[in-house]
């Protein structure tokens, strides 16, 4: 056996003291006792699948003052999460194979977790050329970073039975276009009167008629857009700022994301319904702008909140403290988006990738800016508590040990023909 790690595991709904065995990358061997020419020895320390992010804007290439994927890569390390899903509103946007294999390029060699990357859906775009190459196709129905718009249904019509046929999710920002208004705005409450919530649900339920079909809603930011996305047998995303942040809260235009904060009550609800366990997977939507975006006037300065680095940390933190369940967010955060975009992730088993995470309960901080890796510098989070990743292996590679970045940028892209 190459590698040996020794712990307290989860699998099957429970913590057990034992080994992973790990050959090539894979998971080999399950046991009391294992022996490797390597072996790493956790101690007491819980070892967890390693989480999977299916919803993050690391802006490689064309913005990477904001974000590229060494930093936004190296953020997501250290927050437990070791593949992440890049939306495809960089700068050129992927919409055509050509842009899909060029960003490919330049993005090999410079990722420190796994990595699959959406293609953005545009009126008479060619799927079957790219649906190989990507872990699924993006759909905007309403306007937000990158204006890569589809809002007509005639052409969403023609568009998803494409992306089905070819065993692909689509994931959608779900905002009605035509919803929207365009008053001028100075706080998040001027925001989210410009993005109604019943923007989001009209939306959905313009998808009506792909009841049951592979549609996978983002960042649903009520409990009453979740349900209807459910209902018509769709999954659903949630993000920490729609479960911790509202509208109501004093955050100027760092609260400002699309869709939008929502009334604190809104808030509330939803976080109910996650807590209840009705969430299928949580979704950073990490959309990292330097501060300096965020330091302009409200309604010039651009949206999204960064959060790759504090989403699985965060919600640790509330595991550790009883709130919410260890086995909650091992489905929601590794279990689900690994089945949802078809990976052998997710849980570890013997035949599935070697993605493990540990975390070490006694060492809870506050999530501190400064301390934060990626470029944007700032977070809504700040001074909540949180727990990071103390030991990650990747693919069978140590690339974290002791919270401390240790590895080389090995990440693969796990989605390629
Ligand atoms: O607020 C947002 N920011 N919402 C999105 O859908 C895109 C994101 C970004 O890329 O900045
Ligand atoms: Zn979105
Ligand atoms: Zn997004």
């Amino acid at each position: 056996m190459e590698l040996v790690v020794e712990g307290r595991y989860y699998r099957h709904g429970e913590l057990r003291q034992g080994c992973i065995g790990i050959e090539e990358g894979r998971i080999v061997a399950l046991d009391r006792i294992l022996k490797g020419e390597m072996h790493i020895d956790l101690g007491s320390r819980i070892i967890l699948p390693g989480s999977i992010d299916p919803h993050v804007h690391f802006r490689d290439p064309g913005m990477t003052e904001k974000e590229d994927f060494l930093s936004g890569s190296t953020a997501a390390l250290y927050a437990g999460v070791t593949t992440v899903l890049d939306m495809p509103n960089t700068k050129p946007p992927v919409k055509d194979r050509e842009g899909l294999m060029d960003k490919k390029r330049v993005i090999r060699g410079r990722s420190f977790v796994d990595y699959g990357l959406f293609a953005a859906l545009t009126p008479g775009c060619d799927i079957p050329s790219m649906a190989a190459e990507v872990a699924g196709f993006k759909l905007f129905m309403g306007s937000t970073t990158g204006k890569i718009l589809v809002d007509d249904d005639r052409e969403i019509a023609r568009l998803l039975p494409q992306v089905f046929n070819a065993g692909k999710v689509v994931s959608v920002h779900a905002e009605d276009e035509s919803m929207m208004g365009s008053n001028v705005e100075r706080d998040p409450m001027d925001h989210l009167r410009n993005r109604p919530l019943e923007g989001e649900l009209n939306a959905i339920r313009r998808l009506s008629p792909f009841r049951g079909q592979d549609v996978n809603i983002c960042h649903v930011s009520s409990a009453q857009s979740m349900e209807m996305a459910h209902s018509l047998g769709f999954s659903t995303e949630v993000t920490a700022h729609h479960l911790f942040l509202h509208a109501g809260m004093v955050l100027g235009p760092r609260g400002k994301v699309n869709p939008p904060l929502r009334e604190k009550k809104a808030q509330e609800d939803l976080l109910d319904a996650f807590m209840d366990g009705k969430a299928d997977m949580i979704g950073s939507d990490h959309a990292p702008h330097t501060l300096t975006d965020k330091e302009q006037e409200f309604h010039s300065c651009p949206s999204g909140i960064p959060g790759v680095g504090t989403t699985v940390p965060m919600l640790m933190a509330m595991v550790k403290r009883g709130h919410l369940s260890l086995g909650e967010l091992v489905r929601m955060a590794c279990e689900n988006p690994a089945k949802r975009f078809g990976l052998k992730k997710g849980v570890i088993e013997v035949g599935y990738d070697a993605d493990l995470v540990s975390f070490d309960g006694r060492r809870m901080r506050e999530v501190d800016a400064k301390r934060l890796p990626g470029k944007s510098g700032w977070t809504p989070f700040q001074g909540r508590e949180a727990l990071f990743a103390d030991t990650i292996i990747l693919g069978g590679e140590l690339q974290l040990r002791k919270g401390e970045l240790c590895g080389e940028p090995v990440g693969r892209d796990v989605f390629h023909a």
